[in-house]
């Protein structure tokens, strides 16, 4: 065979075989189109299936029961319990409102050395107990009642008497918060144990602001003692010594 011819043949196979090549890679090329295209309309199908689904299931006569009305799931179990428990958030509620007032007049209207201290310190006392008028009240809520937390109903309703009106000194300030402190400390623990047994949630409420009073009341208390003391001027340690002799 002549060189030329050769050469010719040669160049043809390679053609060829790059011809077979590129059309192997389109073959491959298509059958992934076509497996990805098949992939695709499964989805698709199961797609239009499942809405299928929903849309049969939305117009089927299905009963589906309901859960009790809300009016009939109001925390306790009974209305007596509830109306018990209302009553003492009420009045815990306008007491708060009432502190908060006394903290605030104290606040504003201190005079002598301890201003400073004293001044933020009844600043985050009155924020305490509006913090917790508001638990009070939402609690009442929760109860299915409403709450009265109107200055009107707070001057007419409070146990707790009125700061004097004017400046006040700073000693004298320790022991009117005290004296009215006392006295919602008192009334707190027995609405605390009348609502224990019916109402174990409003208890534990009432446990938190109690926690909350009596660190107060101390902290109040230990202002109290004179520069030097350790405490024997405290009003309580008379009683104190009397308890240690067994008297
Ligand atoms: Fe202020």
């Amino acid at each position: 065979m002549p060189l030329q011819t050769l050469k010719t043949f040669k160049q043809a196979a390679a053609l060829g075989a790059a011809f077979l090549t590129l059309a192997g890679a389109a073959h491959a090329q298509t059958a992934q189109d076509q497996k990805a295209n098949q992939h695709d309309a499964a989805l698709q199908q199961q797609a239009t299936s499942r809405a299928a689904k929903a849309a049969g299931q939305g117009k089927s006569n299905e009963v589906v029961p309901n859960p009790p009305r809300i009016e009939d799931s109001y925390p306790l179990d009974s209305e007596a319990t509830r109306t018990k428990s209302s009553k003492h958030l009420q009045q815990t509620v306008v007491d708060l409102f009432s502190l908060f007032n006394d903290f605030k007049e104290a606040h504003w209207n201190l005079n002598g050395p301890l201003y400073l201290p004293l001044h933020e310190y009844y600043q985050t006392q009155a924020d305490t107990y509006r913090k917790y008028a508001d638990v009070f009240a939402e609690r009442n809520l929760s109860l299915g009642y409403s709450i009265d937390g109107r200055y009107r109903t707070i001057a007419a309703t409070s146990t707790l008497p009125d700061m004097p009106g004017g400046y006040i000194t700073d000693n004298g300030s320790l022991q009117l918060l005290i004296d009215r402190l006392t006295v919602f400390q008192k009334e707190t623990y027995q609405d605390m144990r009348d609502v224990n047994d019916s109402d174990p949630v409003t208890s534990n409420k009432y446990q938190d602001l109690l926690y909350d009073v009596d660190h107060t009341l101390w902290q109040l208390r230990i202002h109290l003692k004179k520069p030097g003391s350790l405490g024997e001027d405290l009003p309580w340690a008379a009683q104190q010594t009397r308890d240690r002799a067994g008297q």
